[in-house]
């Protein structure tokens, strides 16, 4: 879609992330230049004051940090509106490592705060095509994805997960013909209510939100150009940055380097590994400057993890004032950063052990009930 020239310095599309030369992505010039609307505290407040609950982590911390239209959707809301909340992943690994969780433990927040419904798209057809996977092994890393999905805790009564091979036909297909007369991809036609006719029969304006990574927004913003020609509302989307890698931040993680990541089926003793071995620290080189100037926060995963997954703000605000002024070292930190991960996997493994044949068949596919 974009060709990297020599002005350009970064570089953010869904096939790609790229920092200037090795730095920061620069989320300020990304918002600037997608056109996209920065997540302001008057907003985050207003999301508290509407769902009666504090705003989520995730949200204070500035990880979803950018949106389109989102407030129109709370406008609606407000009017007593509902709306449905769309999201997906496309199924090209079999573990998900903590970034991939990012969107989905932010869309269960949502639901659970808003009380409305939600699909969940698995593109194993795009992810077949694209990786070189057989059909019947995209299928299954589908399936597989789908428990830890479903691990996160969605509600049951509320959330349809499918997988293209699985559900694409009849007024999906449709919908997928009629956006290609104009695009060309197909994760658009989630986007209009339409495409559920069992789920959301009778309801075509029911607005859609996309909790998503900001790289998508390039898809979204051609969906959002074509909704009005299909007579549909423009999706609303809500944009998180991009987790770290262990090595520190200069993009997304890589999957092909799997000590650049902490995956879901790590065992503590992984974590341990990975967190005191790779994690880029951002303290100084001998004990005796670290006391002096204290730790670089700015480029510290540690810490930044820590702002992803420690839900305490006081703590994390103390973590910050002692570490920053050198009061505080590198280990202690990544200690902290080890237990909270550390607990992090577990519940996670727990619950997805706990997934039963029911809950599954219920939110995948074979479900019919109206959301
Ligand atoms: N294309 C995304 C991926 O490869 C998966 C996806 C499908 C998605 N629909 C989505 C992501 C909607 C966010 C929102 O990971």
């Amino acid at each position: 879609m974009e060709q990297k020239t020599q002005e350009e310095d970064q570089i953010v599309t869904p096939w790609e992330v790229a920092a200037e030369k090795g730095g920061k992505i620069d989320y300020d010039k990304l918002i600037d230049k997608f056109g996209c609307q920065r997540l302001d505290q008057s907003l985050i407040d207003r999301v508290a004051r509407l769902t009666g609950r504090p705003p989520h982590v995730f949200l204070r911390r500035g990880v979803f940090f950018a949106h389109r239209d989102f407030s129109d959707v709370l406008d609606a809301y407000e009017r007593g509106e509902k709306f449905y909340l769309y999201t997906g992943r496309g199924p090209s690994s079999e573990a998900l490592h903590l970034g991939h969780l990012v969107p989905f433990m932010f869309t269960k927040y949502l639901q659970d705060a808003f009380k409305v419904p939600l699909v969940i798209q698995l593109t194993d057809d795009e992810k077949c095509m694209w990786k070189n996977l057989t059909v019947e092994e995209s299928q299954r890393l589908a399936r597989e994805n789908a428990k830890d999905i479903i691990a996160c805790g969605f509600d049951v009564s509320r959330t349809f997960i499918f997988s293209d091979f699985d559900y694409v036909g009849g007024s999906f297909y449709k919908n997928m013909v009629r956006i290609a007369k104009c695009v060309t991809y197909n994760k658009a036609a989630p986007s209009f209510p339409s495409s559920f006719p069992h789920l959301f029969s009778g309801k075509d304006s029911l607005r859609c939100l996309i909790p998503c990574a900001i790289d998508q927004d390039p898809y979204f913003r051609m969906t959002r150009d074509v909704a009005p020609r299909l007579g549909y509302h423009k999706p609303a989307l809500i944009e998180s940055s991009f987790f770290p890698a262990l090595q520190g931040e200069t993009g997304k993680m890589s999957a092909s380097d799997p000590n650049s990541a902490i995956y879901v089926t790590d065992s503590a003793k992984d974590i341990k590994n990975k967190v005191n071995r790779y994690a880029f620290s951002g303290g100084q080189d001998s004990i005796e400057n670290h006391r002096k100037y204290g730790a670089n926060l700015e480029v510290d995963i540690p810490v930044k993890y820590l702002g992803f997954f420690l839900d305490d703000d006081a703590e994390l605000e103390h973590i910050r004032t002692e570490y920053g002024a050198g009061r505080m070292l590198t280990g202690e930190v990544k200690k902290r950063l080890i237990e909270v991960l550390t607990e992090l996997v577990e519940r996670h493994r727990r619950a997805r052990a706990a997934v039963t044949d029911e809950s599954y068949a219920c939110m995948m596919g074979s479900r019919h009930a109206p959301l």
